[in-house]
């Protein structure tokens, strides 16, 4: 990827200071933002007026990740909270018609429109929305908590989604999300990632420089 985007997730921000938290990976390209409910994982994180709050501190690209349950209910209260990319869960919703109908809501809202999916996920099924949705997010991690190990398999699914982008002419980016570091995101653009999420790989450090810092290294590892 000559470009990668890479896109904290600010999951792993210390919360009490979170606009200095943004601003310090103001050298991102976008910041990855994660929605859950406790039903559709078994966590709770933040909701739309933290989403809001984190726009009004920046211009970067709000990436919003929902793992929730019911997301078309939810979909306009994020769209006017600053989401410029809604994710929504495919297990979350009953059908393939139904996610490209999902797909065409957040599209009307004028945001772009992504769809995710969970580890025990196949992505074979869930192609058609390739040309219904502008992102396709892969989870390399069981979703619901920051800090987990990478599950190398799963770049199985970024090189088929690669080949069928491909194929078809289309545009859709491609992301992988959970356990990217230093060590993990190189394999990971090797298959035809475009964009990556790290949480605790960047916000793990205390210092800001060092958070824009480890921002920089992932977009070097990543640049293939
Ligand atoms: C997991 C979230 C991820 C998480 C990534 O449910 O979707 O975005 O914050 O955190 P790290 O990079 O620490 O695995
Ligand atoms: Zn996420």
């Amino acid at each position: 990827m000559a470009n990668p985007i890479i896109a904290p997730s600010i999951l792993a921000a210390e919360f009490t200071r979170l606009g200095e938290e943004v601003k310090a990976v103001a050298n991102a390209d976008w910041i990855h933002v994660d929605i859950m409910d406790g039903h559709f994982v078994p966590n709770l994180s933040f909701g739309p007026d933290i989403t809001r709050a984190v726009d009004e501190v920046t211009d970067q690209v709000l990436d919003v990740h929902l793992m929730i349950e019911n997301p078309g209910r939810w979909i306009e209260a994020y769209a006017k909270a600053g989401a410029d990319c809604i994710i929504f869960h495919v297990e979350a919703v009953d059908s393939v018609a139904g996610a490209i109908q999902l797909a065409r809501d957040i599209r009307a809202l004028g945001v772009r429109a992504g769809f995710s999916i969970k580890p025990a996920t196949p992505v074979e099924q869930w192609l058609d929305l390739l040309e219904e949705c502008d992102l396709a997010l892969v989870m390399s991690v069981e979703p619901g908590f920051g800090g987990q190990k990478f599950m190398p398999e799963m770049v199985e699914k970024v090189r088929t989604l690669r080949a069928e982008i491909d194929r078809r002419g289309l545009h859709t980016v491609i992301e992988i999300d959970g356990g990217i570091s230093a060590e993990t995101i190189r394999v990971a653009a090797e298959a035809g990632c475009d964009a990556f999420v790290a949480g605790s790989a960047v916000f793990k450090h205390s210092e800001p420089a060092a958070k824009a810092a480890a921002v920089e290294e992932l977009r070097r590892l990543a640049t293939v």
